[in-house]
Order: C-alpha cells, then structure tokens, then sequence
C-alpha cells in the first residue's frame, strides 16, 4: 500500500502562478554519468494573480541535487530556501529578480524515459507532461510560457551532434575535447515543449518553401544505421507543411525543422517546438522491413507532431485539464489530412473501428471520463482514447454542423485570438460561436459529460398516407461519478433508400440526404410521398460518437451494403450483417446448437468479392469481421473461448462459402510491381492478404500459398501477413516454425522487425500462448526496459490475444500482474498502460471475473506503488 493516497488535482481549483518567467537561460552540461544544469531565470510578478507571496515555489523532484541557487547573482542563505522532495522554495523575494539554480541529474540512471535519459548512444529528453521538473527546478505547466536559450555542451567525438529548440545561434570548441551549440527559440513555450538531443548522429536534409515564400531546412536526425529509412518521413513532412498551408492557411515559423529518432520512447512522437522526438517505430519505414500499417503510421505521426506546431504550440493549453484542445483537434486535422492523402471512406473506417472498439470500451469502464476531465491523479493517465479519439470526434460535429467554409473561419479566429496564450476548450467554443453566430451551450456537455450516448430508432411507415416516419431517441448510460444526464447536441446524417437500393429526395431540392440536429431527448422526422416502405441510411460517416441502437433486417442490410451512396454507411451495414452471424454463433455455442450462416450474409459477401468496381481496400475491409475485442463491446458476461469460437467458425463458413472467389482474389492481385506504399497498392495487397486468411482457413489450408508468398515476396507487408496466416494455422506448424527461424535470421539485425516477430508470437491464438511468450522473453532481441519491445510482446499478448489472455487458468492475469509490478517503478507510464486489460474486469464472465479482480487487488495492495499505476488499479476496482 502507499503511505498515502496521492492526490487529487481539480480544475476548479485552478490560479495563475505568482510569478512568471520571462526568460529561461539554460546550460547543460554533460558527461557520461552525469549532466550539470544550470537555468538562468528571469522572473517577475504575475499581472494576472493577487496573490502577493514571497515565497517562489518552482517544481522538482528527488532526482535533483541542488550545487548552487544564487538570486540577482548572490548566494541565497540556507536559512531562505528550502529544498523539498519535489519543490524548492525561495523566500522573501523581491518583485523582479534574476534566479540561478545549478542541479546535479542522472541521465543514465532514469529508466523512467522522461526529463532527460539515455537512449543507446545518445541523449534525448521526454518534457510533456511534467518532465520538465526531472531537469531543473521551474514552474512546470503549460500556462508558463517563457523564451528559451539553450547551450549544451558535451564531448565532441561521442556527441558531435548537440539539438535544441529553435535556431542555432552560437557553436564553438572548448577545452578538453569538448564542444558547444547555443540554441535561441524566439517563441514563447511552456517547459513541456522543450527539447534537447545530443549524439552521434546522421542526418538526411531536404528544404521546403512555405507559401510566403521562407525556406525552411528539414533535417531528420537517425543513428547511421537507419539513414535508408527516412525517405518516407521526409516526404509526408513536407505533404503535411503544404497540407496545412492549404487547408488550415498555417504556416511554419522557424526557419527550421527537425525530427530526432530515438529508439527508447514511452509513446509515439512529441511535438517539441522546431525538435519533435520520434520513436524509431513512428519514423522509419523501408518496404523490405515495414508493413503498409507502418508506412501510414508514419505519415499520419509525422503530420499530427507537425500539425502541433499551431494546434499546441503556438496556441497551447492552459492547464491539462484542457488537454484535448490539442490533442482532439490535432488528432481530428491529421485524420483530415490522411483523408486527403487516401482514400477518405477507408480512414474513417479504420478511426470508427479504433473509437468503437477502444474508446467506448474505455468510456463504459471504470476509467470512464469526459473530454475535459474535472479531476486527475496522475495526469499521464489521461492521455486516453477519450481525449485523443472522442475529443477529435467533437471537432469533427463542428466541422459537420457549420460546414467547410464557416468552420474555416472558425478555426482562423481560434488560431489569430489565442496565438501565443495558453488557452482553454471554452476559448475553442467561443470561437466556433462567433465565427458561426450559433448559440453552442448544449454542446458544451460534450465536454462535461462522460458515457457513450446511445441512440434508439423506430420507423414507421403508413402505407395508406404514404409516410414515413423516424423517431430516435437519446440517453446516456451513468458513468463514475455521473448521472442523469442531459440530452447532447446529435447531428444526425440521413439518407433513405427505396428496397432496389436506389436513393430517395427527401425534400423539394432533391437532396439525396439531410442533416438532422437533435438537441431533444426525442427527435422525429416525417417524409411524406413515400410509395414504399423504405430503408434508412442513419447516422452517415458516422456523424456522432454514439453507439446506434437500431435493427434493421437481413435484407434490409444487405441492401445498403450494396447500394448506399454513403461509403462508411456501407461498411457499416456489412459490420452489422456480421456482428450478427457472430453474436447467433456466440449463442449456439453457448448453447451447444448446431450453427450456421445466414444466407442472405453469403449472398452479400459474394457480391461484394464479385464486384470489380469496388475500391479493393474497402472490400478488404468489409470482409474483416469484427474483432474479438469489438464482439466483447456487444456482451454483457463475457465468455472469451465462446466469443473466439464463435467467430473461428463464423470466419471458417464464409472461408468455405467463398473458397474459389478467394482463390480467384487471391490470384488476380498478386503482382510484381515495385513497392510503393500507395493507397491503391495497399488496398490491393490488403484484399489479397484477406483472401489469403481465409483461404488458410478451410479443412484444406493453403499452406503453398501462404509459404510461397512467405519466401518470394520483397515487401514486409506480404511477408508477415503469410507469416501470420501460417503461425496462426494449427495445420502449418512445421512451416510456421521454420518460417519463424528463417525470419529471426533474416532480420536479427532490424530491431523493428524483430519486434513485429515478437507481436506476431504474442498474438498467435493457438493454445500455448503464454508459455511462448515467457520463453520470448529470454530471447535476445525482448528488453523489459524497451518500452517498444515491452508493448510488442506483453502489450500485444495481454490486449491482442485474448482467448489466450483469458484463460480460465488466470495464469495470463497473474502473469500481467507479475509484469506490471516489475515495471512499476521503473518506468510508471508503460506499467500504467498496461493495467487496461484488467479494469474491463467487471464485464466477463466467472471465472474470469473473480480471478482479475483479484490481480488488481494484489496490484493495488502492492508496496511501492507508483501513483500511476495506483490511480488505474484503485479506480478500478
Ligand atoms: N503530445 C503527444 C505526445 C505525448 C503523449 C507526450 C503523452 C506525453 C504524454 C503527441 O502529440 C501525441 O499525441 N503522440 C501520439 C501519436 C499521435 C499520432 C496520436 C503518440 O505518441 O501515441
Ligand atoms: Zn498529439
């Protein structure tokens, strides 16, 4: 147990700071088994705050050993300042004064992967949330903004690359071998923007010009090894920088821009001003050792740190409990911005899945928070699905509610107004109101208000008056803390279609389709003139976050899966024909029927295979079934050998209904054309993968196939997806094994390989999982201390895996529990992310109930207990 509970921070108790920085003058030191850090502040009262102490708190923690503090030049007297375990106070300061703090730190001792760390070779530094506060003593949040001027110094031979925010301003060489760089940012930044890099490192340069005309050079910083691998990067840079300029009218404003990859990183990528840091795996890409997934990562990562630079940077957050103003909208302009660069239909699939999948398991859980959350514990553990997907989702009602152009407009005073403040979700409200003259009170319970809304449909349809009639009705489960809750603002698309699937106008314009705005519990709509009984086409491109509580027939379906002019709304009807066939063989099973498929459900799926004129990346899409994971969203007690049967025997009879059109798929996209990662190559590669699952999953596998796309194929994404299709094959065992071998050999050296190889284990759902993995964890290429091989293995068996994950033996439970508290203090973010698995433990069925509830228990009495992984763990049961 902890000695006591961590606290609370609350938004309502939020004040302006007493004193405020000006400047902050920065010098880092650094050797081998320590950094020396010394921060030249310049600080003066705060017009904004009443408070008139004399007392300067700035933050810190344990890990400082404070050399010297002098203010205005002089040594302070012990008598007036006290160090504390996470504070230093200065008392009895004057209005205006120059403070000077030099601290001791332990770069290569911080395994936590925030302040600042080693990573291999090299330097990095990790800032946001509050890892600013590991470096030096400050006032680390993000209403503190401050200009920064940066000199590191180090060795010259070990560390000839030395980076920090802004522009270079000043380099030379000092005794000893060393050497210094001094870096200005002319932008006023809170601390969690801050950056440094120092190492050996290569470097590929290219420039862009931005539309007024500046040249920007771009430069992405990679061990030498890894220099062949970012083309792709560089490329989606500079899409994103005209993307932006186009689409938003933002432009970049240094006259530099660098991207650091550093191969320890507890997340993706970080926005740092003019220094973002990358992990390896969201920056390097090259087709003989990435997957298509990969390719689209990085475009999509590099242009959402990039996008940061407006959305975050030069308009930032107040305080963190406004952190989806920066995380939601950005999430929701890289989303954009992919649409843009692809297929549109396909990214909006792909995000919906994610929502539906993972944000609202996280919003029906006990972690259940809104957008702009009132409360945290330890801040990290909201970097959620809910401010990240749901909050994206909000700025996208927007977009839907004023339309393209006012929503431009909006988002031009949002910048213009706040550019340079750290700003509040309100001010980005108050925008969109006065850029749009509309009153968006009720909307703002978006914000507040935490819990997936659920939306009911009736129809009606009044043969002798010939109308039709739609009723939907809203309500919002409670969630922690909250009940009844208020109706929300619900734009509603809306297309209806006649039973030969052709689209009916639905008023005197002829409009195909309509935008409802539901502010009301109940909302109905009335068609007249309708000669037959229609097919609705709700809630197009999936205009809300709700989950839609409709059901509409077989027939009904498969009619708008073949013809609705709505792409999403397509996809959907065929998710909902299969999440059918699933959830009746759930209960067959159960219920030890015989269990087979509906017809209509073959009917659909052969036609759709059959039509060439569909996009082949959303036919893939529409032959993937929902995931286990999605299935468990629609259950109550969860039976997870149930749900996994039920879908194997789901995804074996349309393997059987559709062998020879999978065989004939399969055959007519191969192709020997160069590698490109193109939205239409990987549309294609993705259906001949599909095919390709499939047909290794009748009573005759195609293990020739698979084995021979495994040996010839020049492209990682075809080469793991016949790896996956063997390993999961409980006929192909002997060629799954070698297979793995002939991998590990080929790729011993590719470290991101060797972790998609570790996923591909972990995620491997014949029995036996578990032993596979513990004896993974041996392997030379597994680090408990690799937050990315961490995720790959333990991450992917224990959220990826789950028939496996969920033996009735708890051994997979108490197994994540062992793992969890190992990591604990070592590095609390990934420990903390790791409990996610077992906070949905309220929702399965005995045993597993039982038995992950009590891992959490062990985990919550654990000694020790970081307040990361102590809030989840608590909160949780
Ligand atoms: N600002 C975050 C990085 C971050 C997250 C820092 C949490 C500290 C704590 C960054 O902009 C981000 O959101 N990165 C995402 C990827 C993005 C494409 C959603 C990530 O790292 O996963
Ligand atoms: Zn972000």
């Amino acid at each position: 147990m902890k000695d006591a509970a961590p606290q609370t921070v609350y938004l309502k108790d939020y004040k302006p700071t007493a004193f405020v920085i000006g400047r902050t003058n920065l010098t880092f030191d650094l050797y081998d088994d320590r950094a020396v850090v010394t921060a030249n502040l310049a600080i003066s009262r705060n017009s904004l705050s009443k408070d008139q102490t004399k007392i300067l708190t700035l933050d810190g923690c344990p890990g400082l050993d404070l050399q010297g503090l002098l203010l205005n030049g002089q040594p302070v007297e012990s008598s007036n300042f006290l160090v504390g375990s996470d504070s230093l106070e200065v008392f009895n300061v004057p209005d205006e004064f120059e403070l000077t703090t030099i601290v001791n730190i332990r770069p290569h001792l911080n395994t936590t992967m925030m302040g600042l760390y080693r990573s291999r070779t090299m330097y990095c530094t990790q800032c946001e949330a509050e890892g600013f506060r590991d470096i030096t003593y400050y006032i680390d949040r993000p209403d503190m903004m401050s200009e920064f001027t940066t000199t590191v110094i180090a060795n010259s031979t070990a560390y000839p690359i030395l980076l920090s925010n802004g522009n270079p301003i000043e380099r030379g060489e000092l005794d000893n071998g060393r050497h210094f760089v001094t870096w200005h940012d002319p932008f006023k930044k809170p601390a969690y923007l801050f950056a440094l890099v120092a190492g050996a490192l290569s470097v590929v340069e290219d420039n862009f010009v931005t539309q007024s005309g500046r040249n920007v050079v771009l430069q992405i910083f990679v061990e030498e090894k890894d220099i062949d691998k970012c083309g792709h990067a560089m490329l989606s840079l500079k899409k994103s920088m005209r993307w932006d300029e186009e689409r938003y009218g933002r432009e970049y404003d240094l006259n530099i821009f660098m991207i650091v990859a550093v191969d320890d990183f507890n997340m993706g990528a970080m926005e740092n001003k003019g220094l973002n840091i990358f992990n390896t795996s969201a920056v390097l890409v090259s087709p003989e050792v990435s997957t298509d997934t990969a390719f689209q990562r990085v475009e999509s990562i590099v242009a959402h740190e990039y996008f940061h630079n407006w959305s975050g940077n030069r308009v930032t957050c107040r305080d963190w409990f406004q952190l989806s103003l920066k995380e939601g909208f950005t999430v929701y302009r890289d989303s954009q911005f992919s649409c843009d660069m692809n297929s549109p239909t396909v990214k909006r699939v792909e995000d919906v899945s994610f929502l539906r999948t993972h944000q609202f398991a996280e919003d029906g859980g006990p972690m259940s928070h809104p957008v702009q959350p009132e409360s945290y514990m330890e801040i990290n553990n909201f970097y959620t699905m809910t401010i990240y997907e749901k909050g994206s989702e909000l700025v996208g009602m927007y977009h839907t509610l004023l339309g393209e152009e006012t929503f431009r407009k909006a988002s031009d005073l949002y910048f213009e107004r706040h550019d340079g403040q750290a700003a509040t979700v309100e001010n980005f409200v108050c925008a969109m109101e006065d850029a749009s003259g509309r009153d968006l009170t009720q909307f703002r319970l978006w914000y507040q208000q935490s819990g997936t809304p659920i939306l009911s449909v009736q129809t009606h349809y009044d043969e002798t008056r010939q109308s039709y009639q739609i009723t939907f009705k809203q309500n919002c489960p409670d969630t922690p803390g909250q009940t009844n809750k208020k109706p929300f603002v619900i734009p509603i698309r809306l297309g209806v279609l006649d039973h030969d699937g052709m689209s009916i106008s639905l008023n005197d314009a002829g409009d195909s389709e309509i935008l409802l705005e539901m502010t009301d519990e109940t909302l109905t709509y009335t068609l007249e003139n309708i000669k037959s009984k229609p097919i609705p086409s709700i809630l197009r491109g999936f205009s809300a976050p709700v989950k839609l509580n409709y059901g509409p027939s077989h027939e009904e379906l498969a009619v708008l899966m073949a013809n609705d002019s709505d792409g999403f709304n397509r996809w959907d009807a065929g998710q909902r024909l299969t999440l059918d066939a699933c959830m009746l063989a759930t209960n067959d099973i159960a219920n030890y029927c015989e269990s087979s498929l509906p017809v209509s459900l073959i009917e659909a799926l052969t036609k759709l295979i059959t039509d060439d004129s569909l996009d082949p990346a959303m036919v893939s899409l529409m032959l993937t079934i929902p995931s286990e994971a999605l299935l468990y969203e629609q259950i109550d007690k969860i039976d997870p050998m149930t749900i996994h049967h039920a879908r194997k025997l789901v995804r074996s009879e349309i393997a059987i209904a559709l062998a020879s059109k999978f065989q004939e798929t399969y055959h007519r996209l191969k192709s020997n054309e160069a590698y490109t990662p193109s939205a239409e190559q990987i549309g294609r590669r993705s259906l001949k993968n599909t095919a390709l699952s499939y047909l290794m999953l009748l009573d005759e596998p195609r293990i020739d196939l698979a084995w021979s796309q495994f040996q010839s194929s020049d492209n990682m994404t075809d080469k793991s997806s016949a790896l996956v299709a063997m390993v999961n094959c409980p006929l192909a065992l002997d060629f799954a094994t070698r297979a793995l071998a002939s991998f590990e050999d080929q790729y011993r050296d590719e470290t991101l390989a060797m972790n998609l190889w570790l996923q591909i284990q972990a995620t491997n759902t014949q029995p036996g999982a578990l032993n596979r993995v513990k004896a993974l964890m041996e392997h030379p290429s597994f680090s408990m201390t690799n937050p990315n091989k961490v995720r790959s293995l333990i991450g992917s068996f224990c959220s990826a895996n789950l028939v496996n994950f969920h033996n009735e033996s708890g051994l997979g439970y108490s197994f994540l529990r062992e793992q969890i508290l190992q990591l604990n203090q070592a590095n609390p973010q990934v420990a903390a992310r790791l409990v996610a698995p077992l906070t949905q433990w309220k929702k399965l069925a005995q045993p597993h109930r039982k038995l992950m509830r009590g891992e959490l228990q062990i985990i919550a009495d654990a000694p020790n207990l970081v307040k990361d992984v102590y809030e989840i763990a608590t909160k949780s049961l």
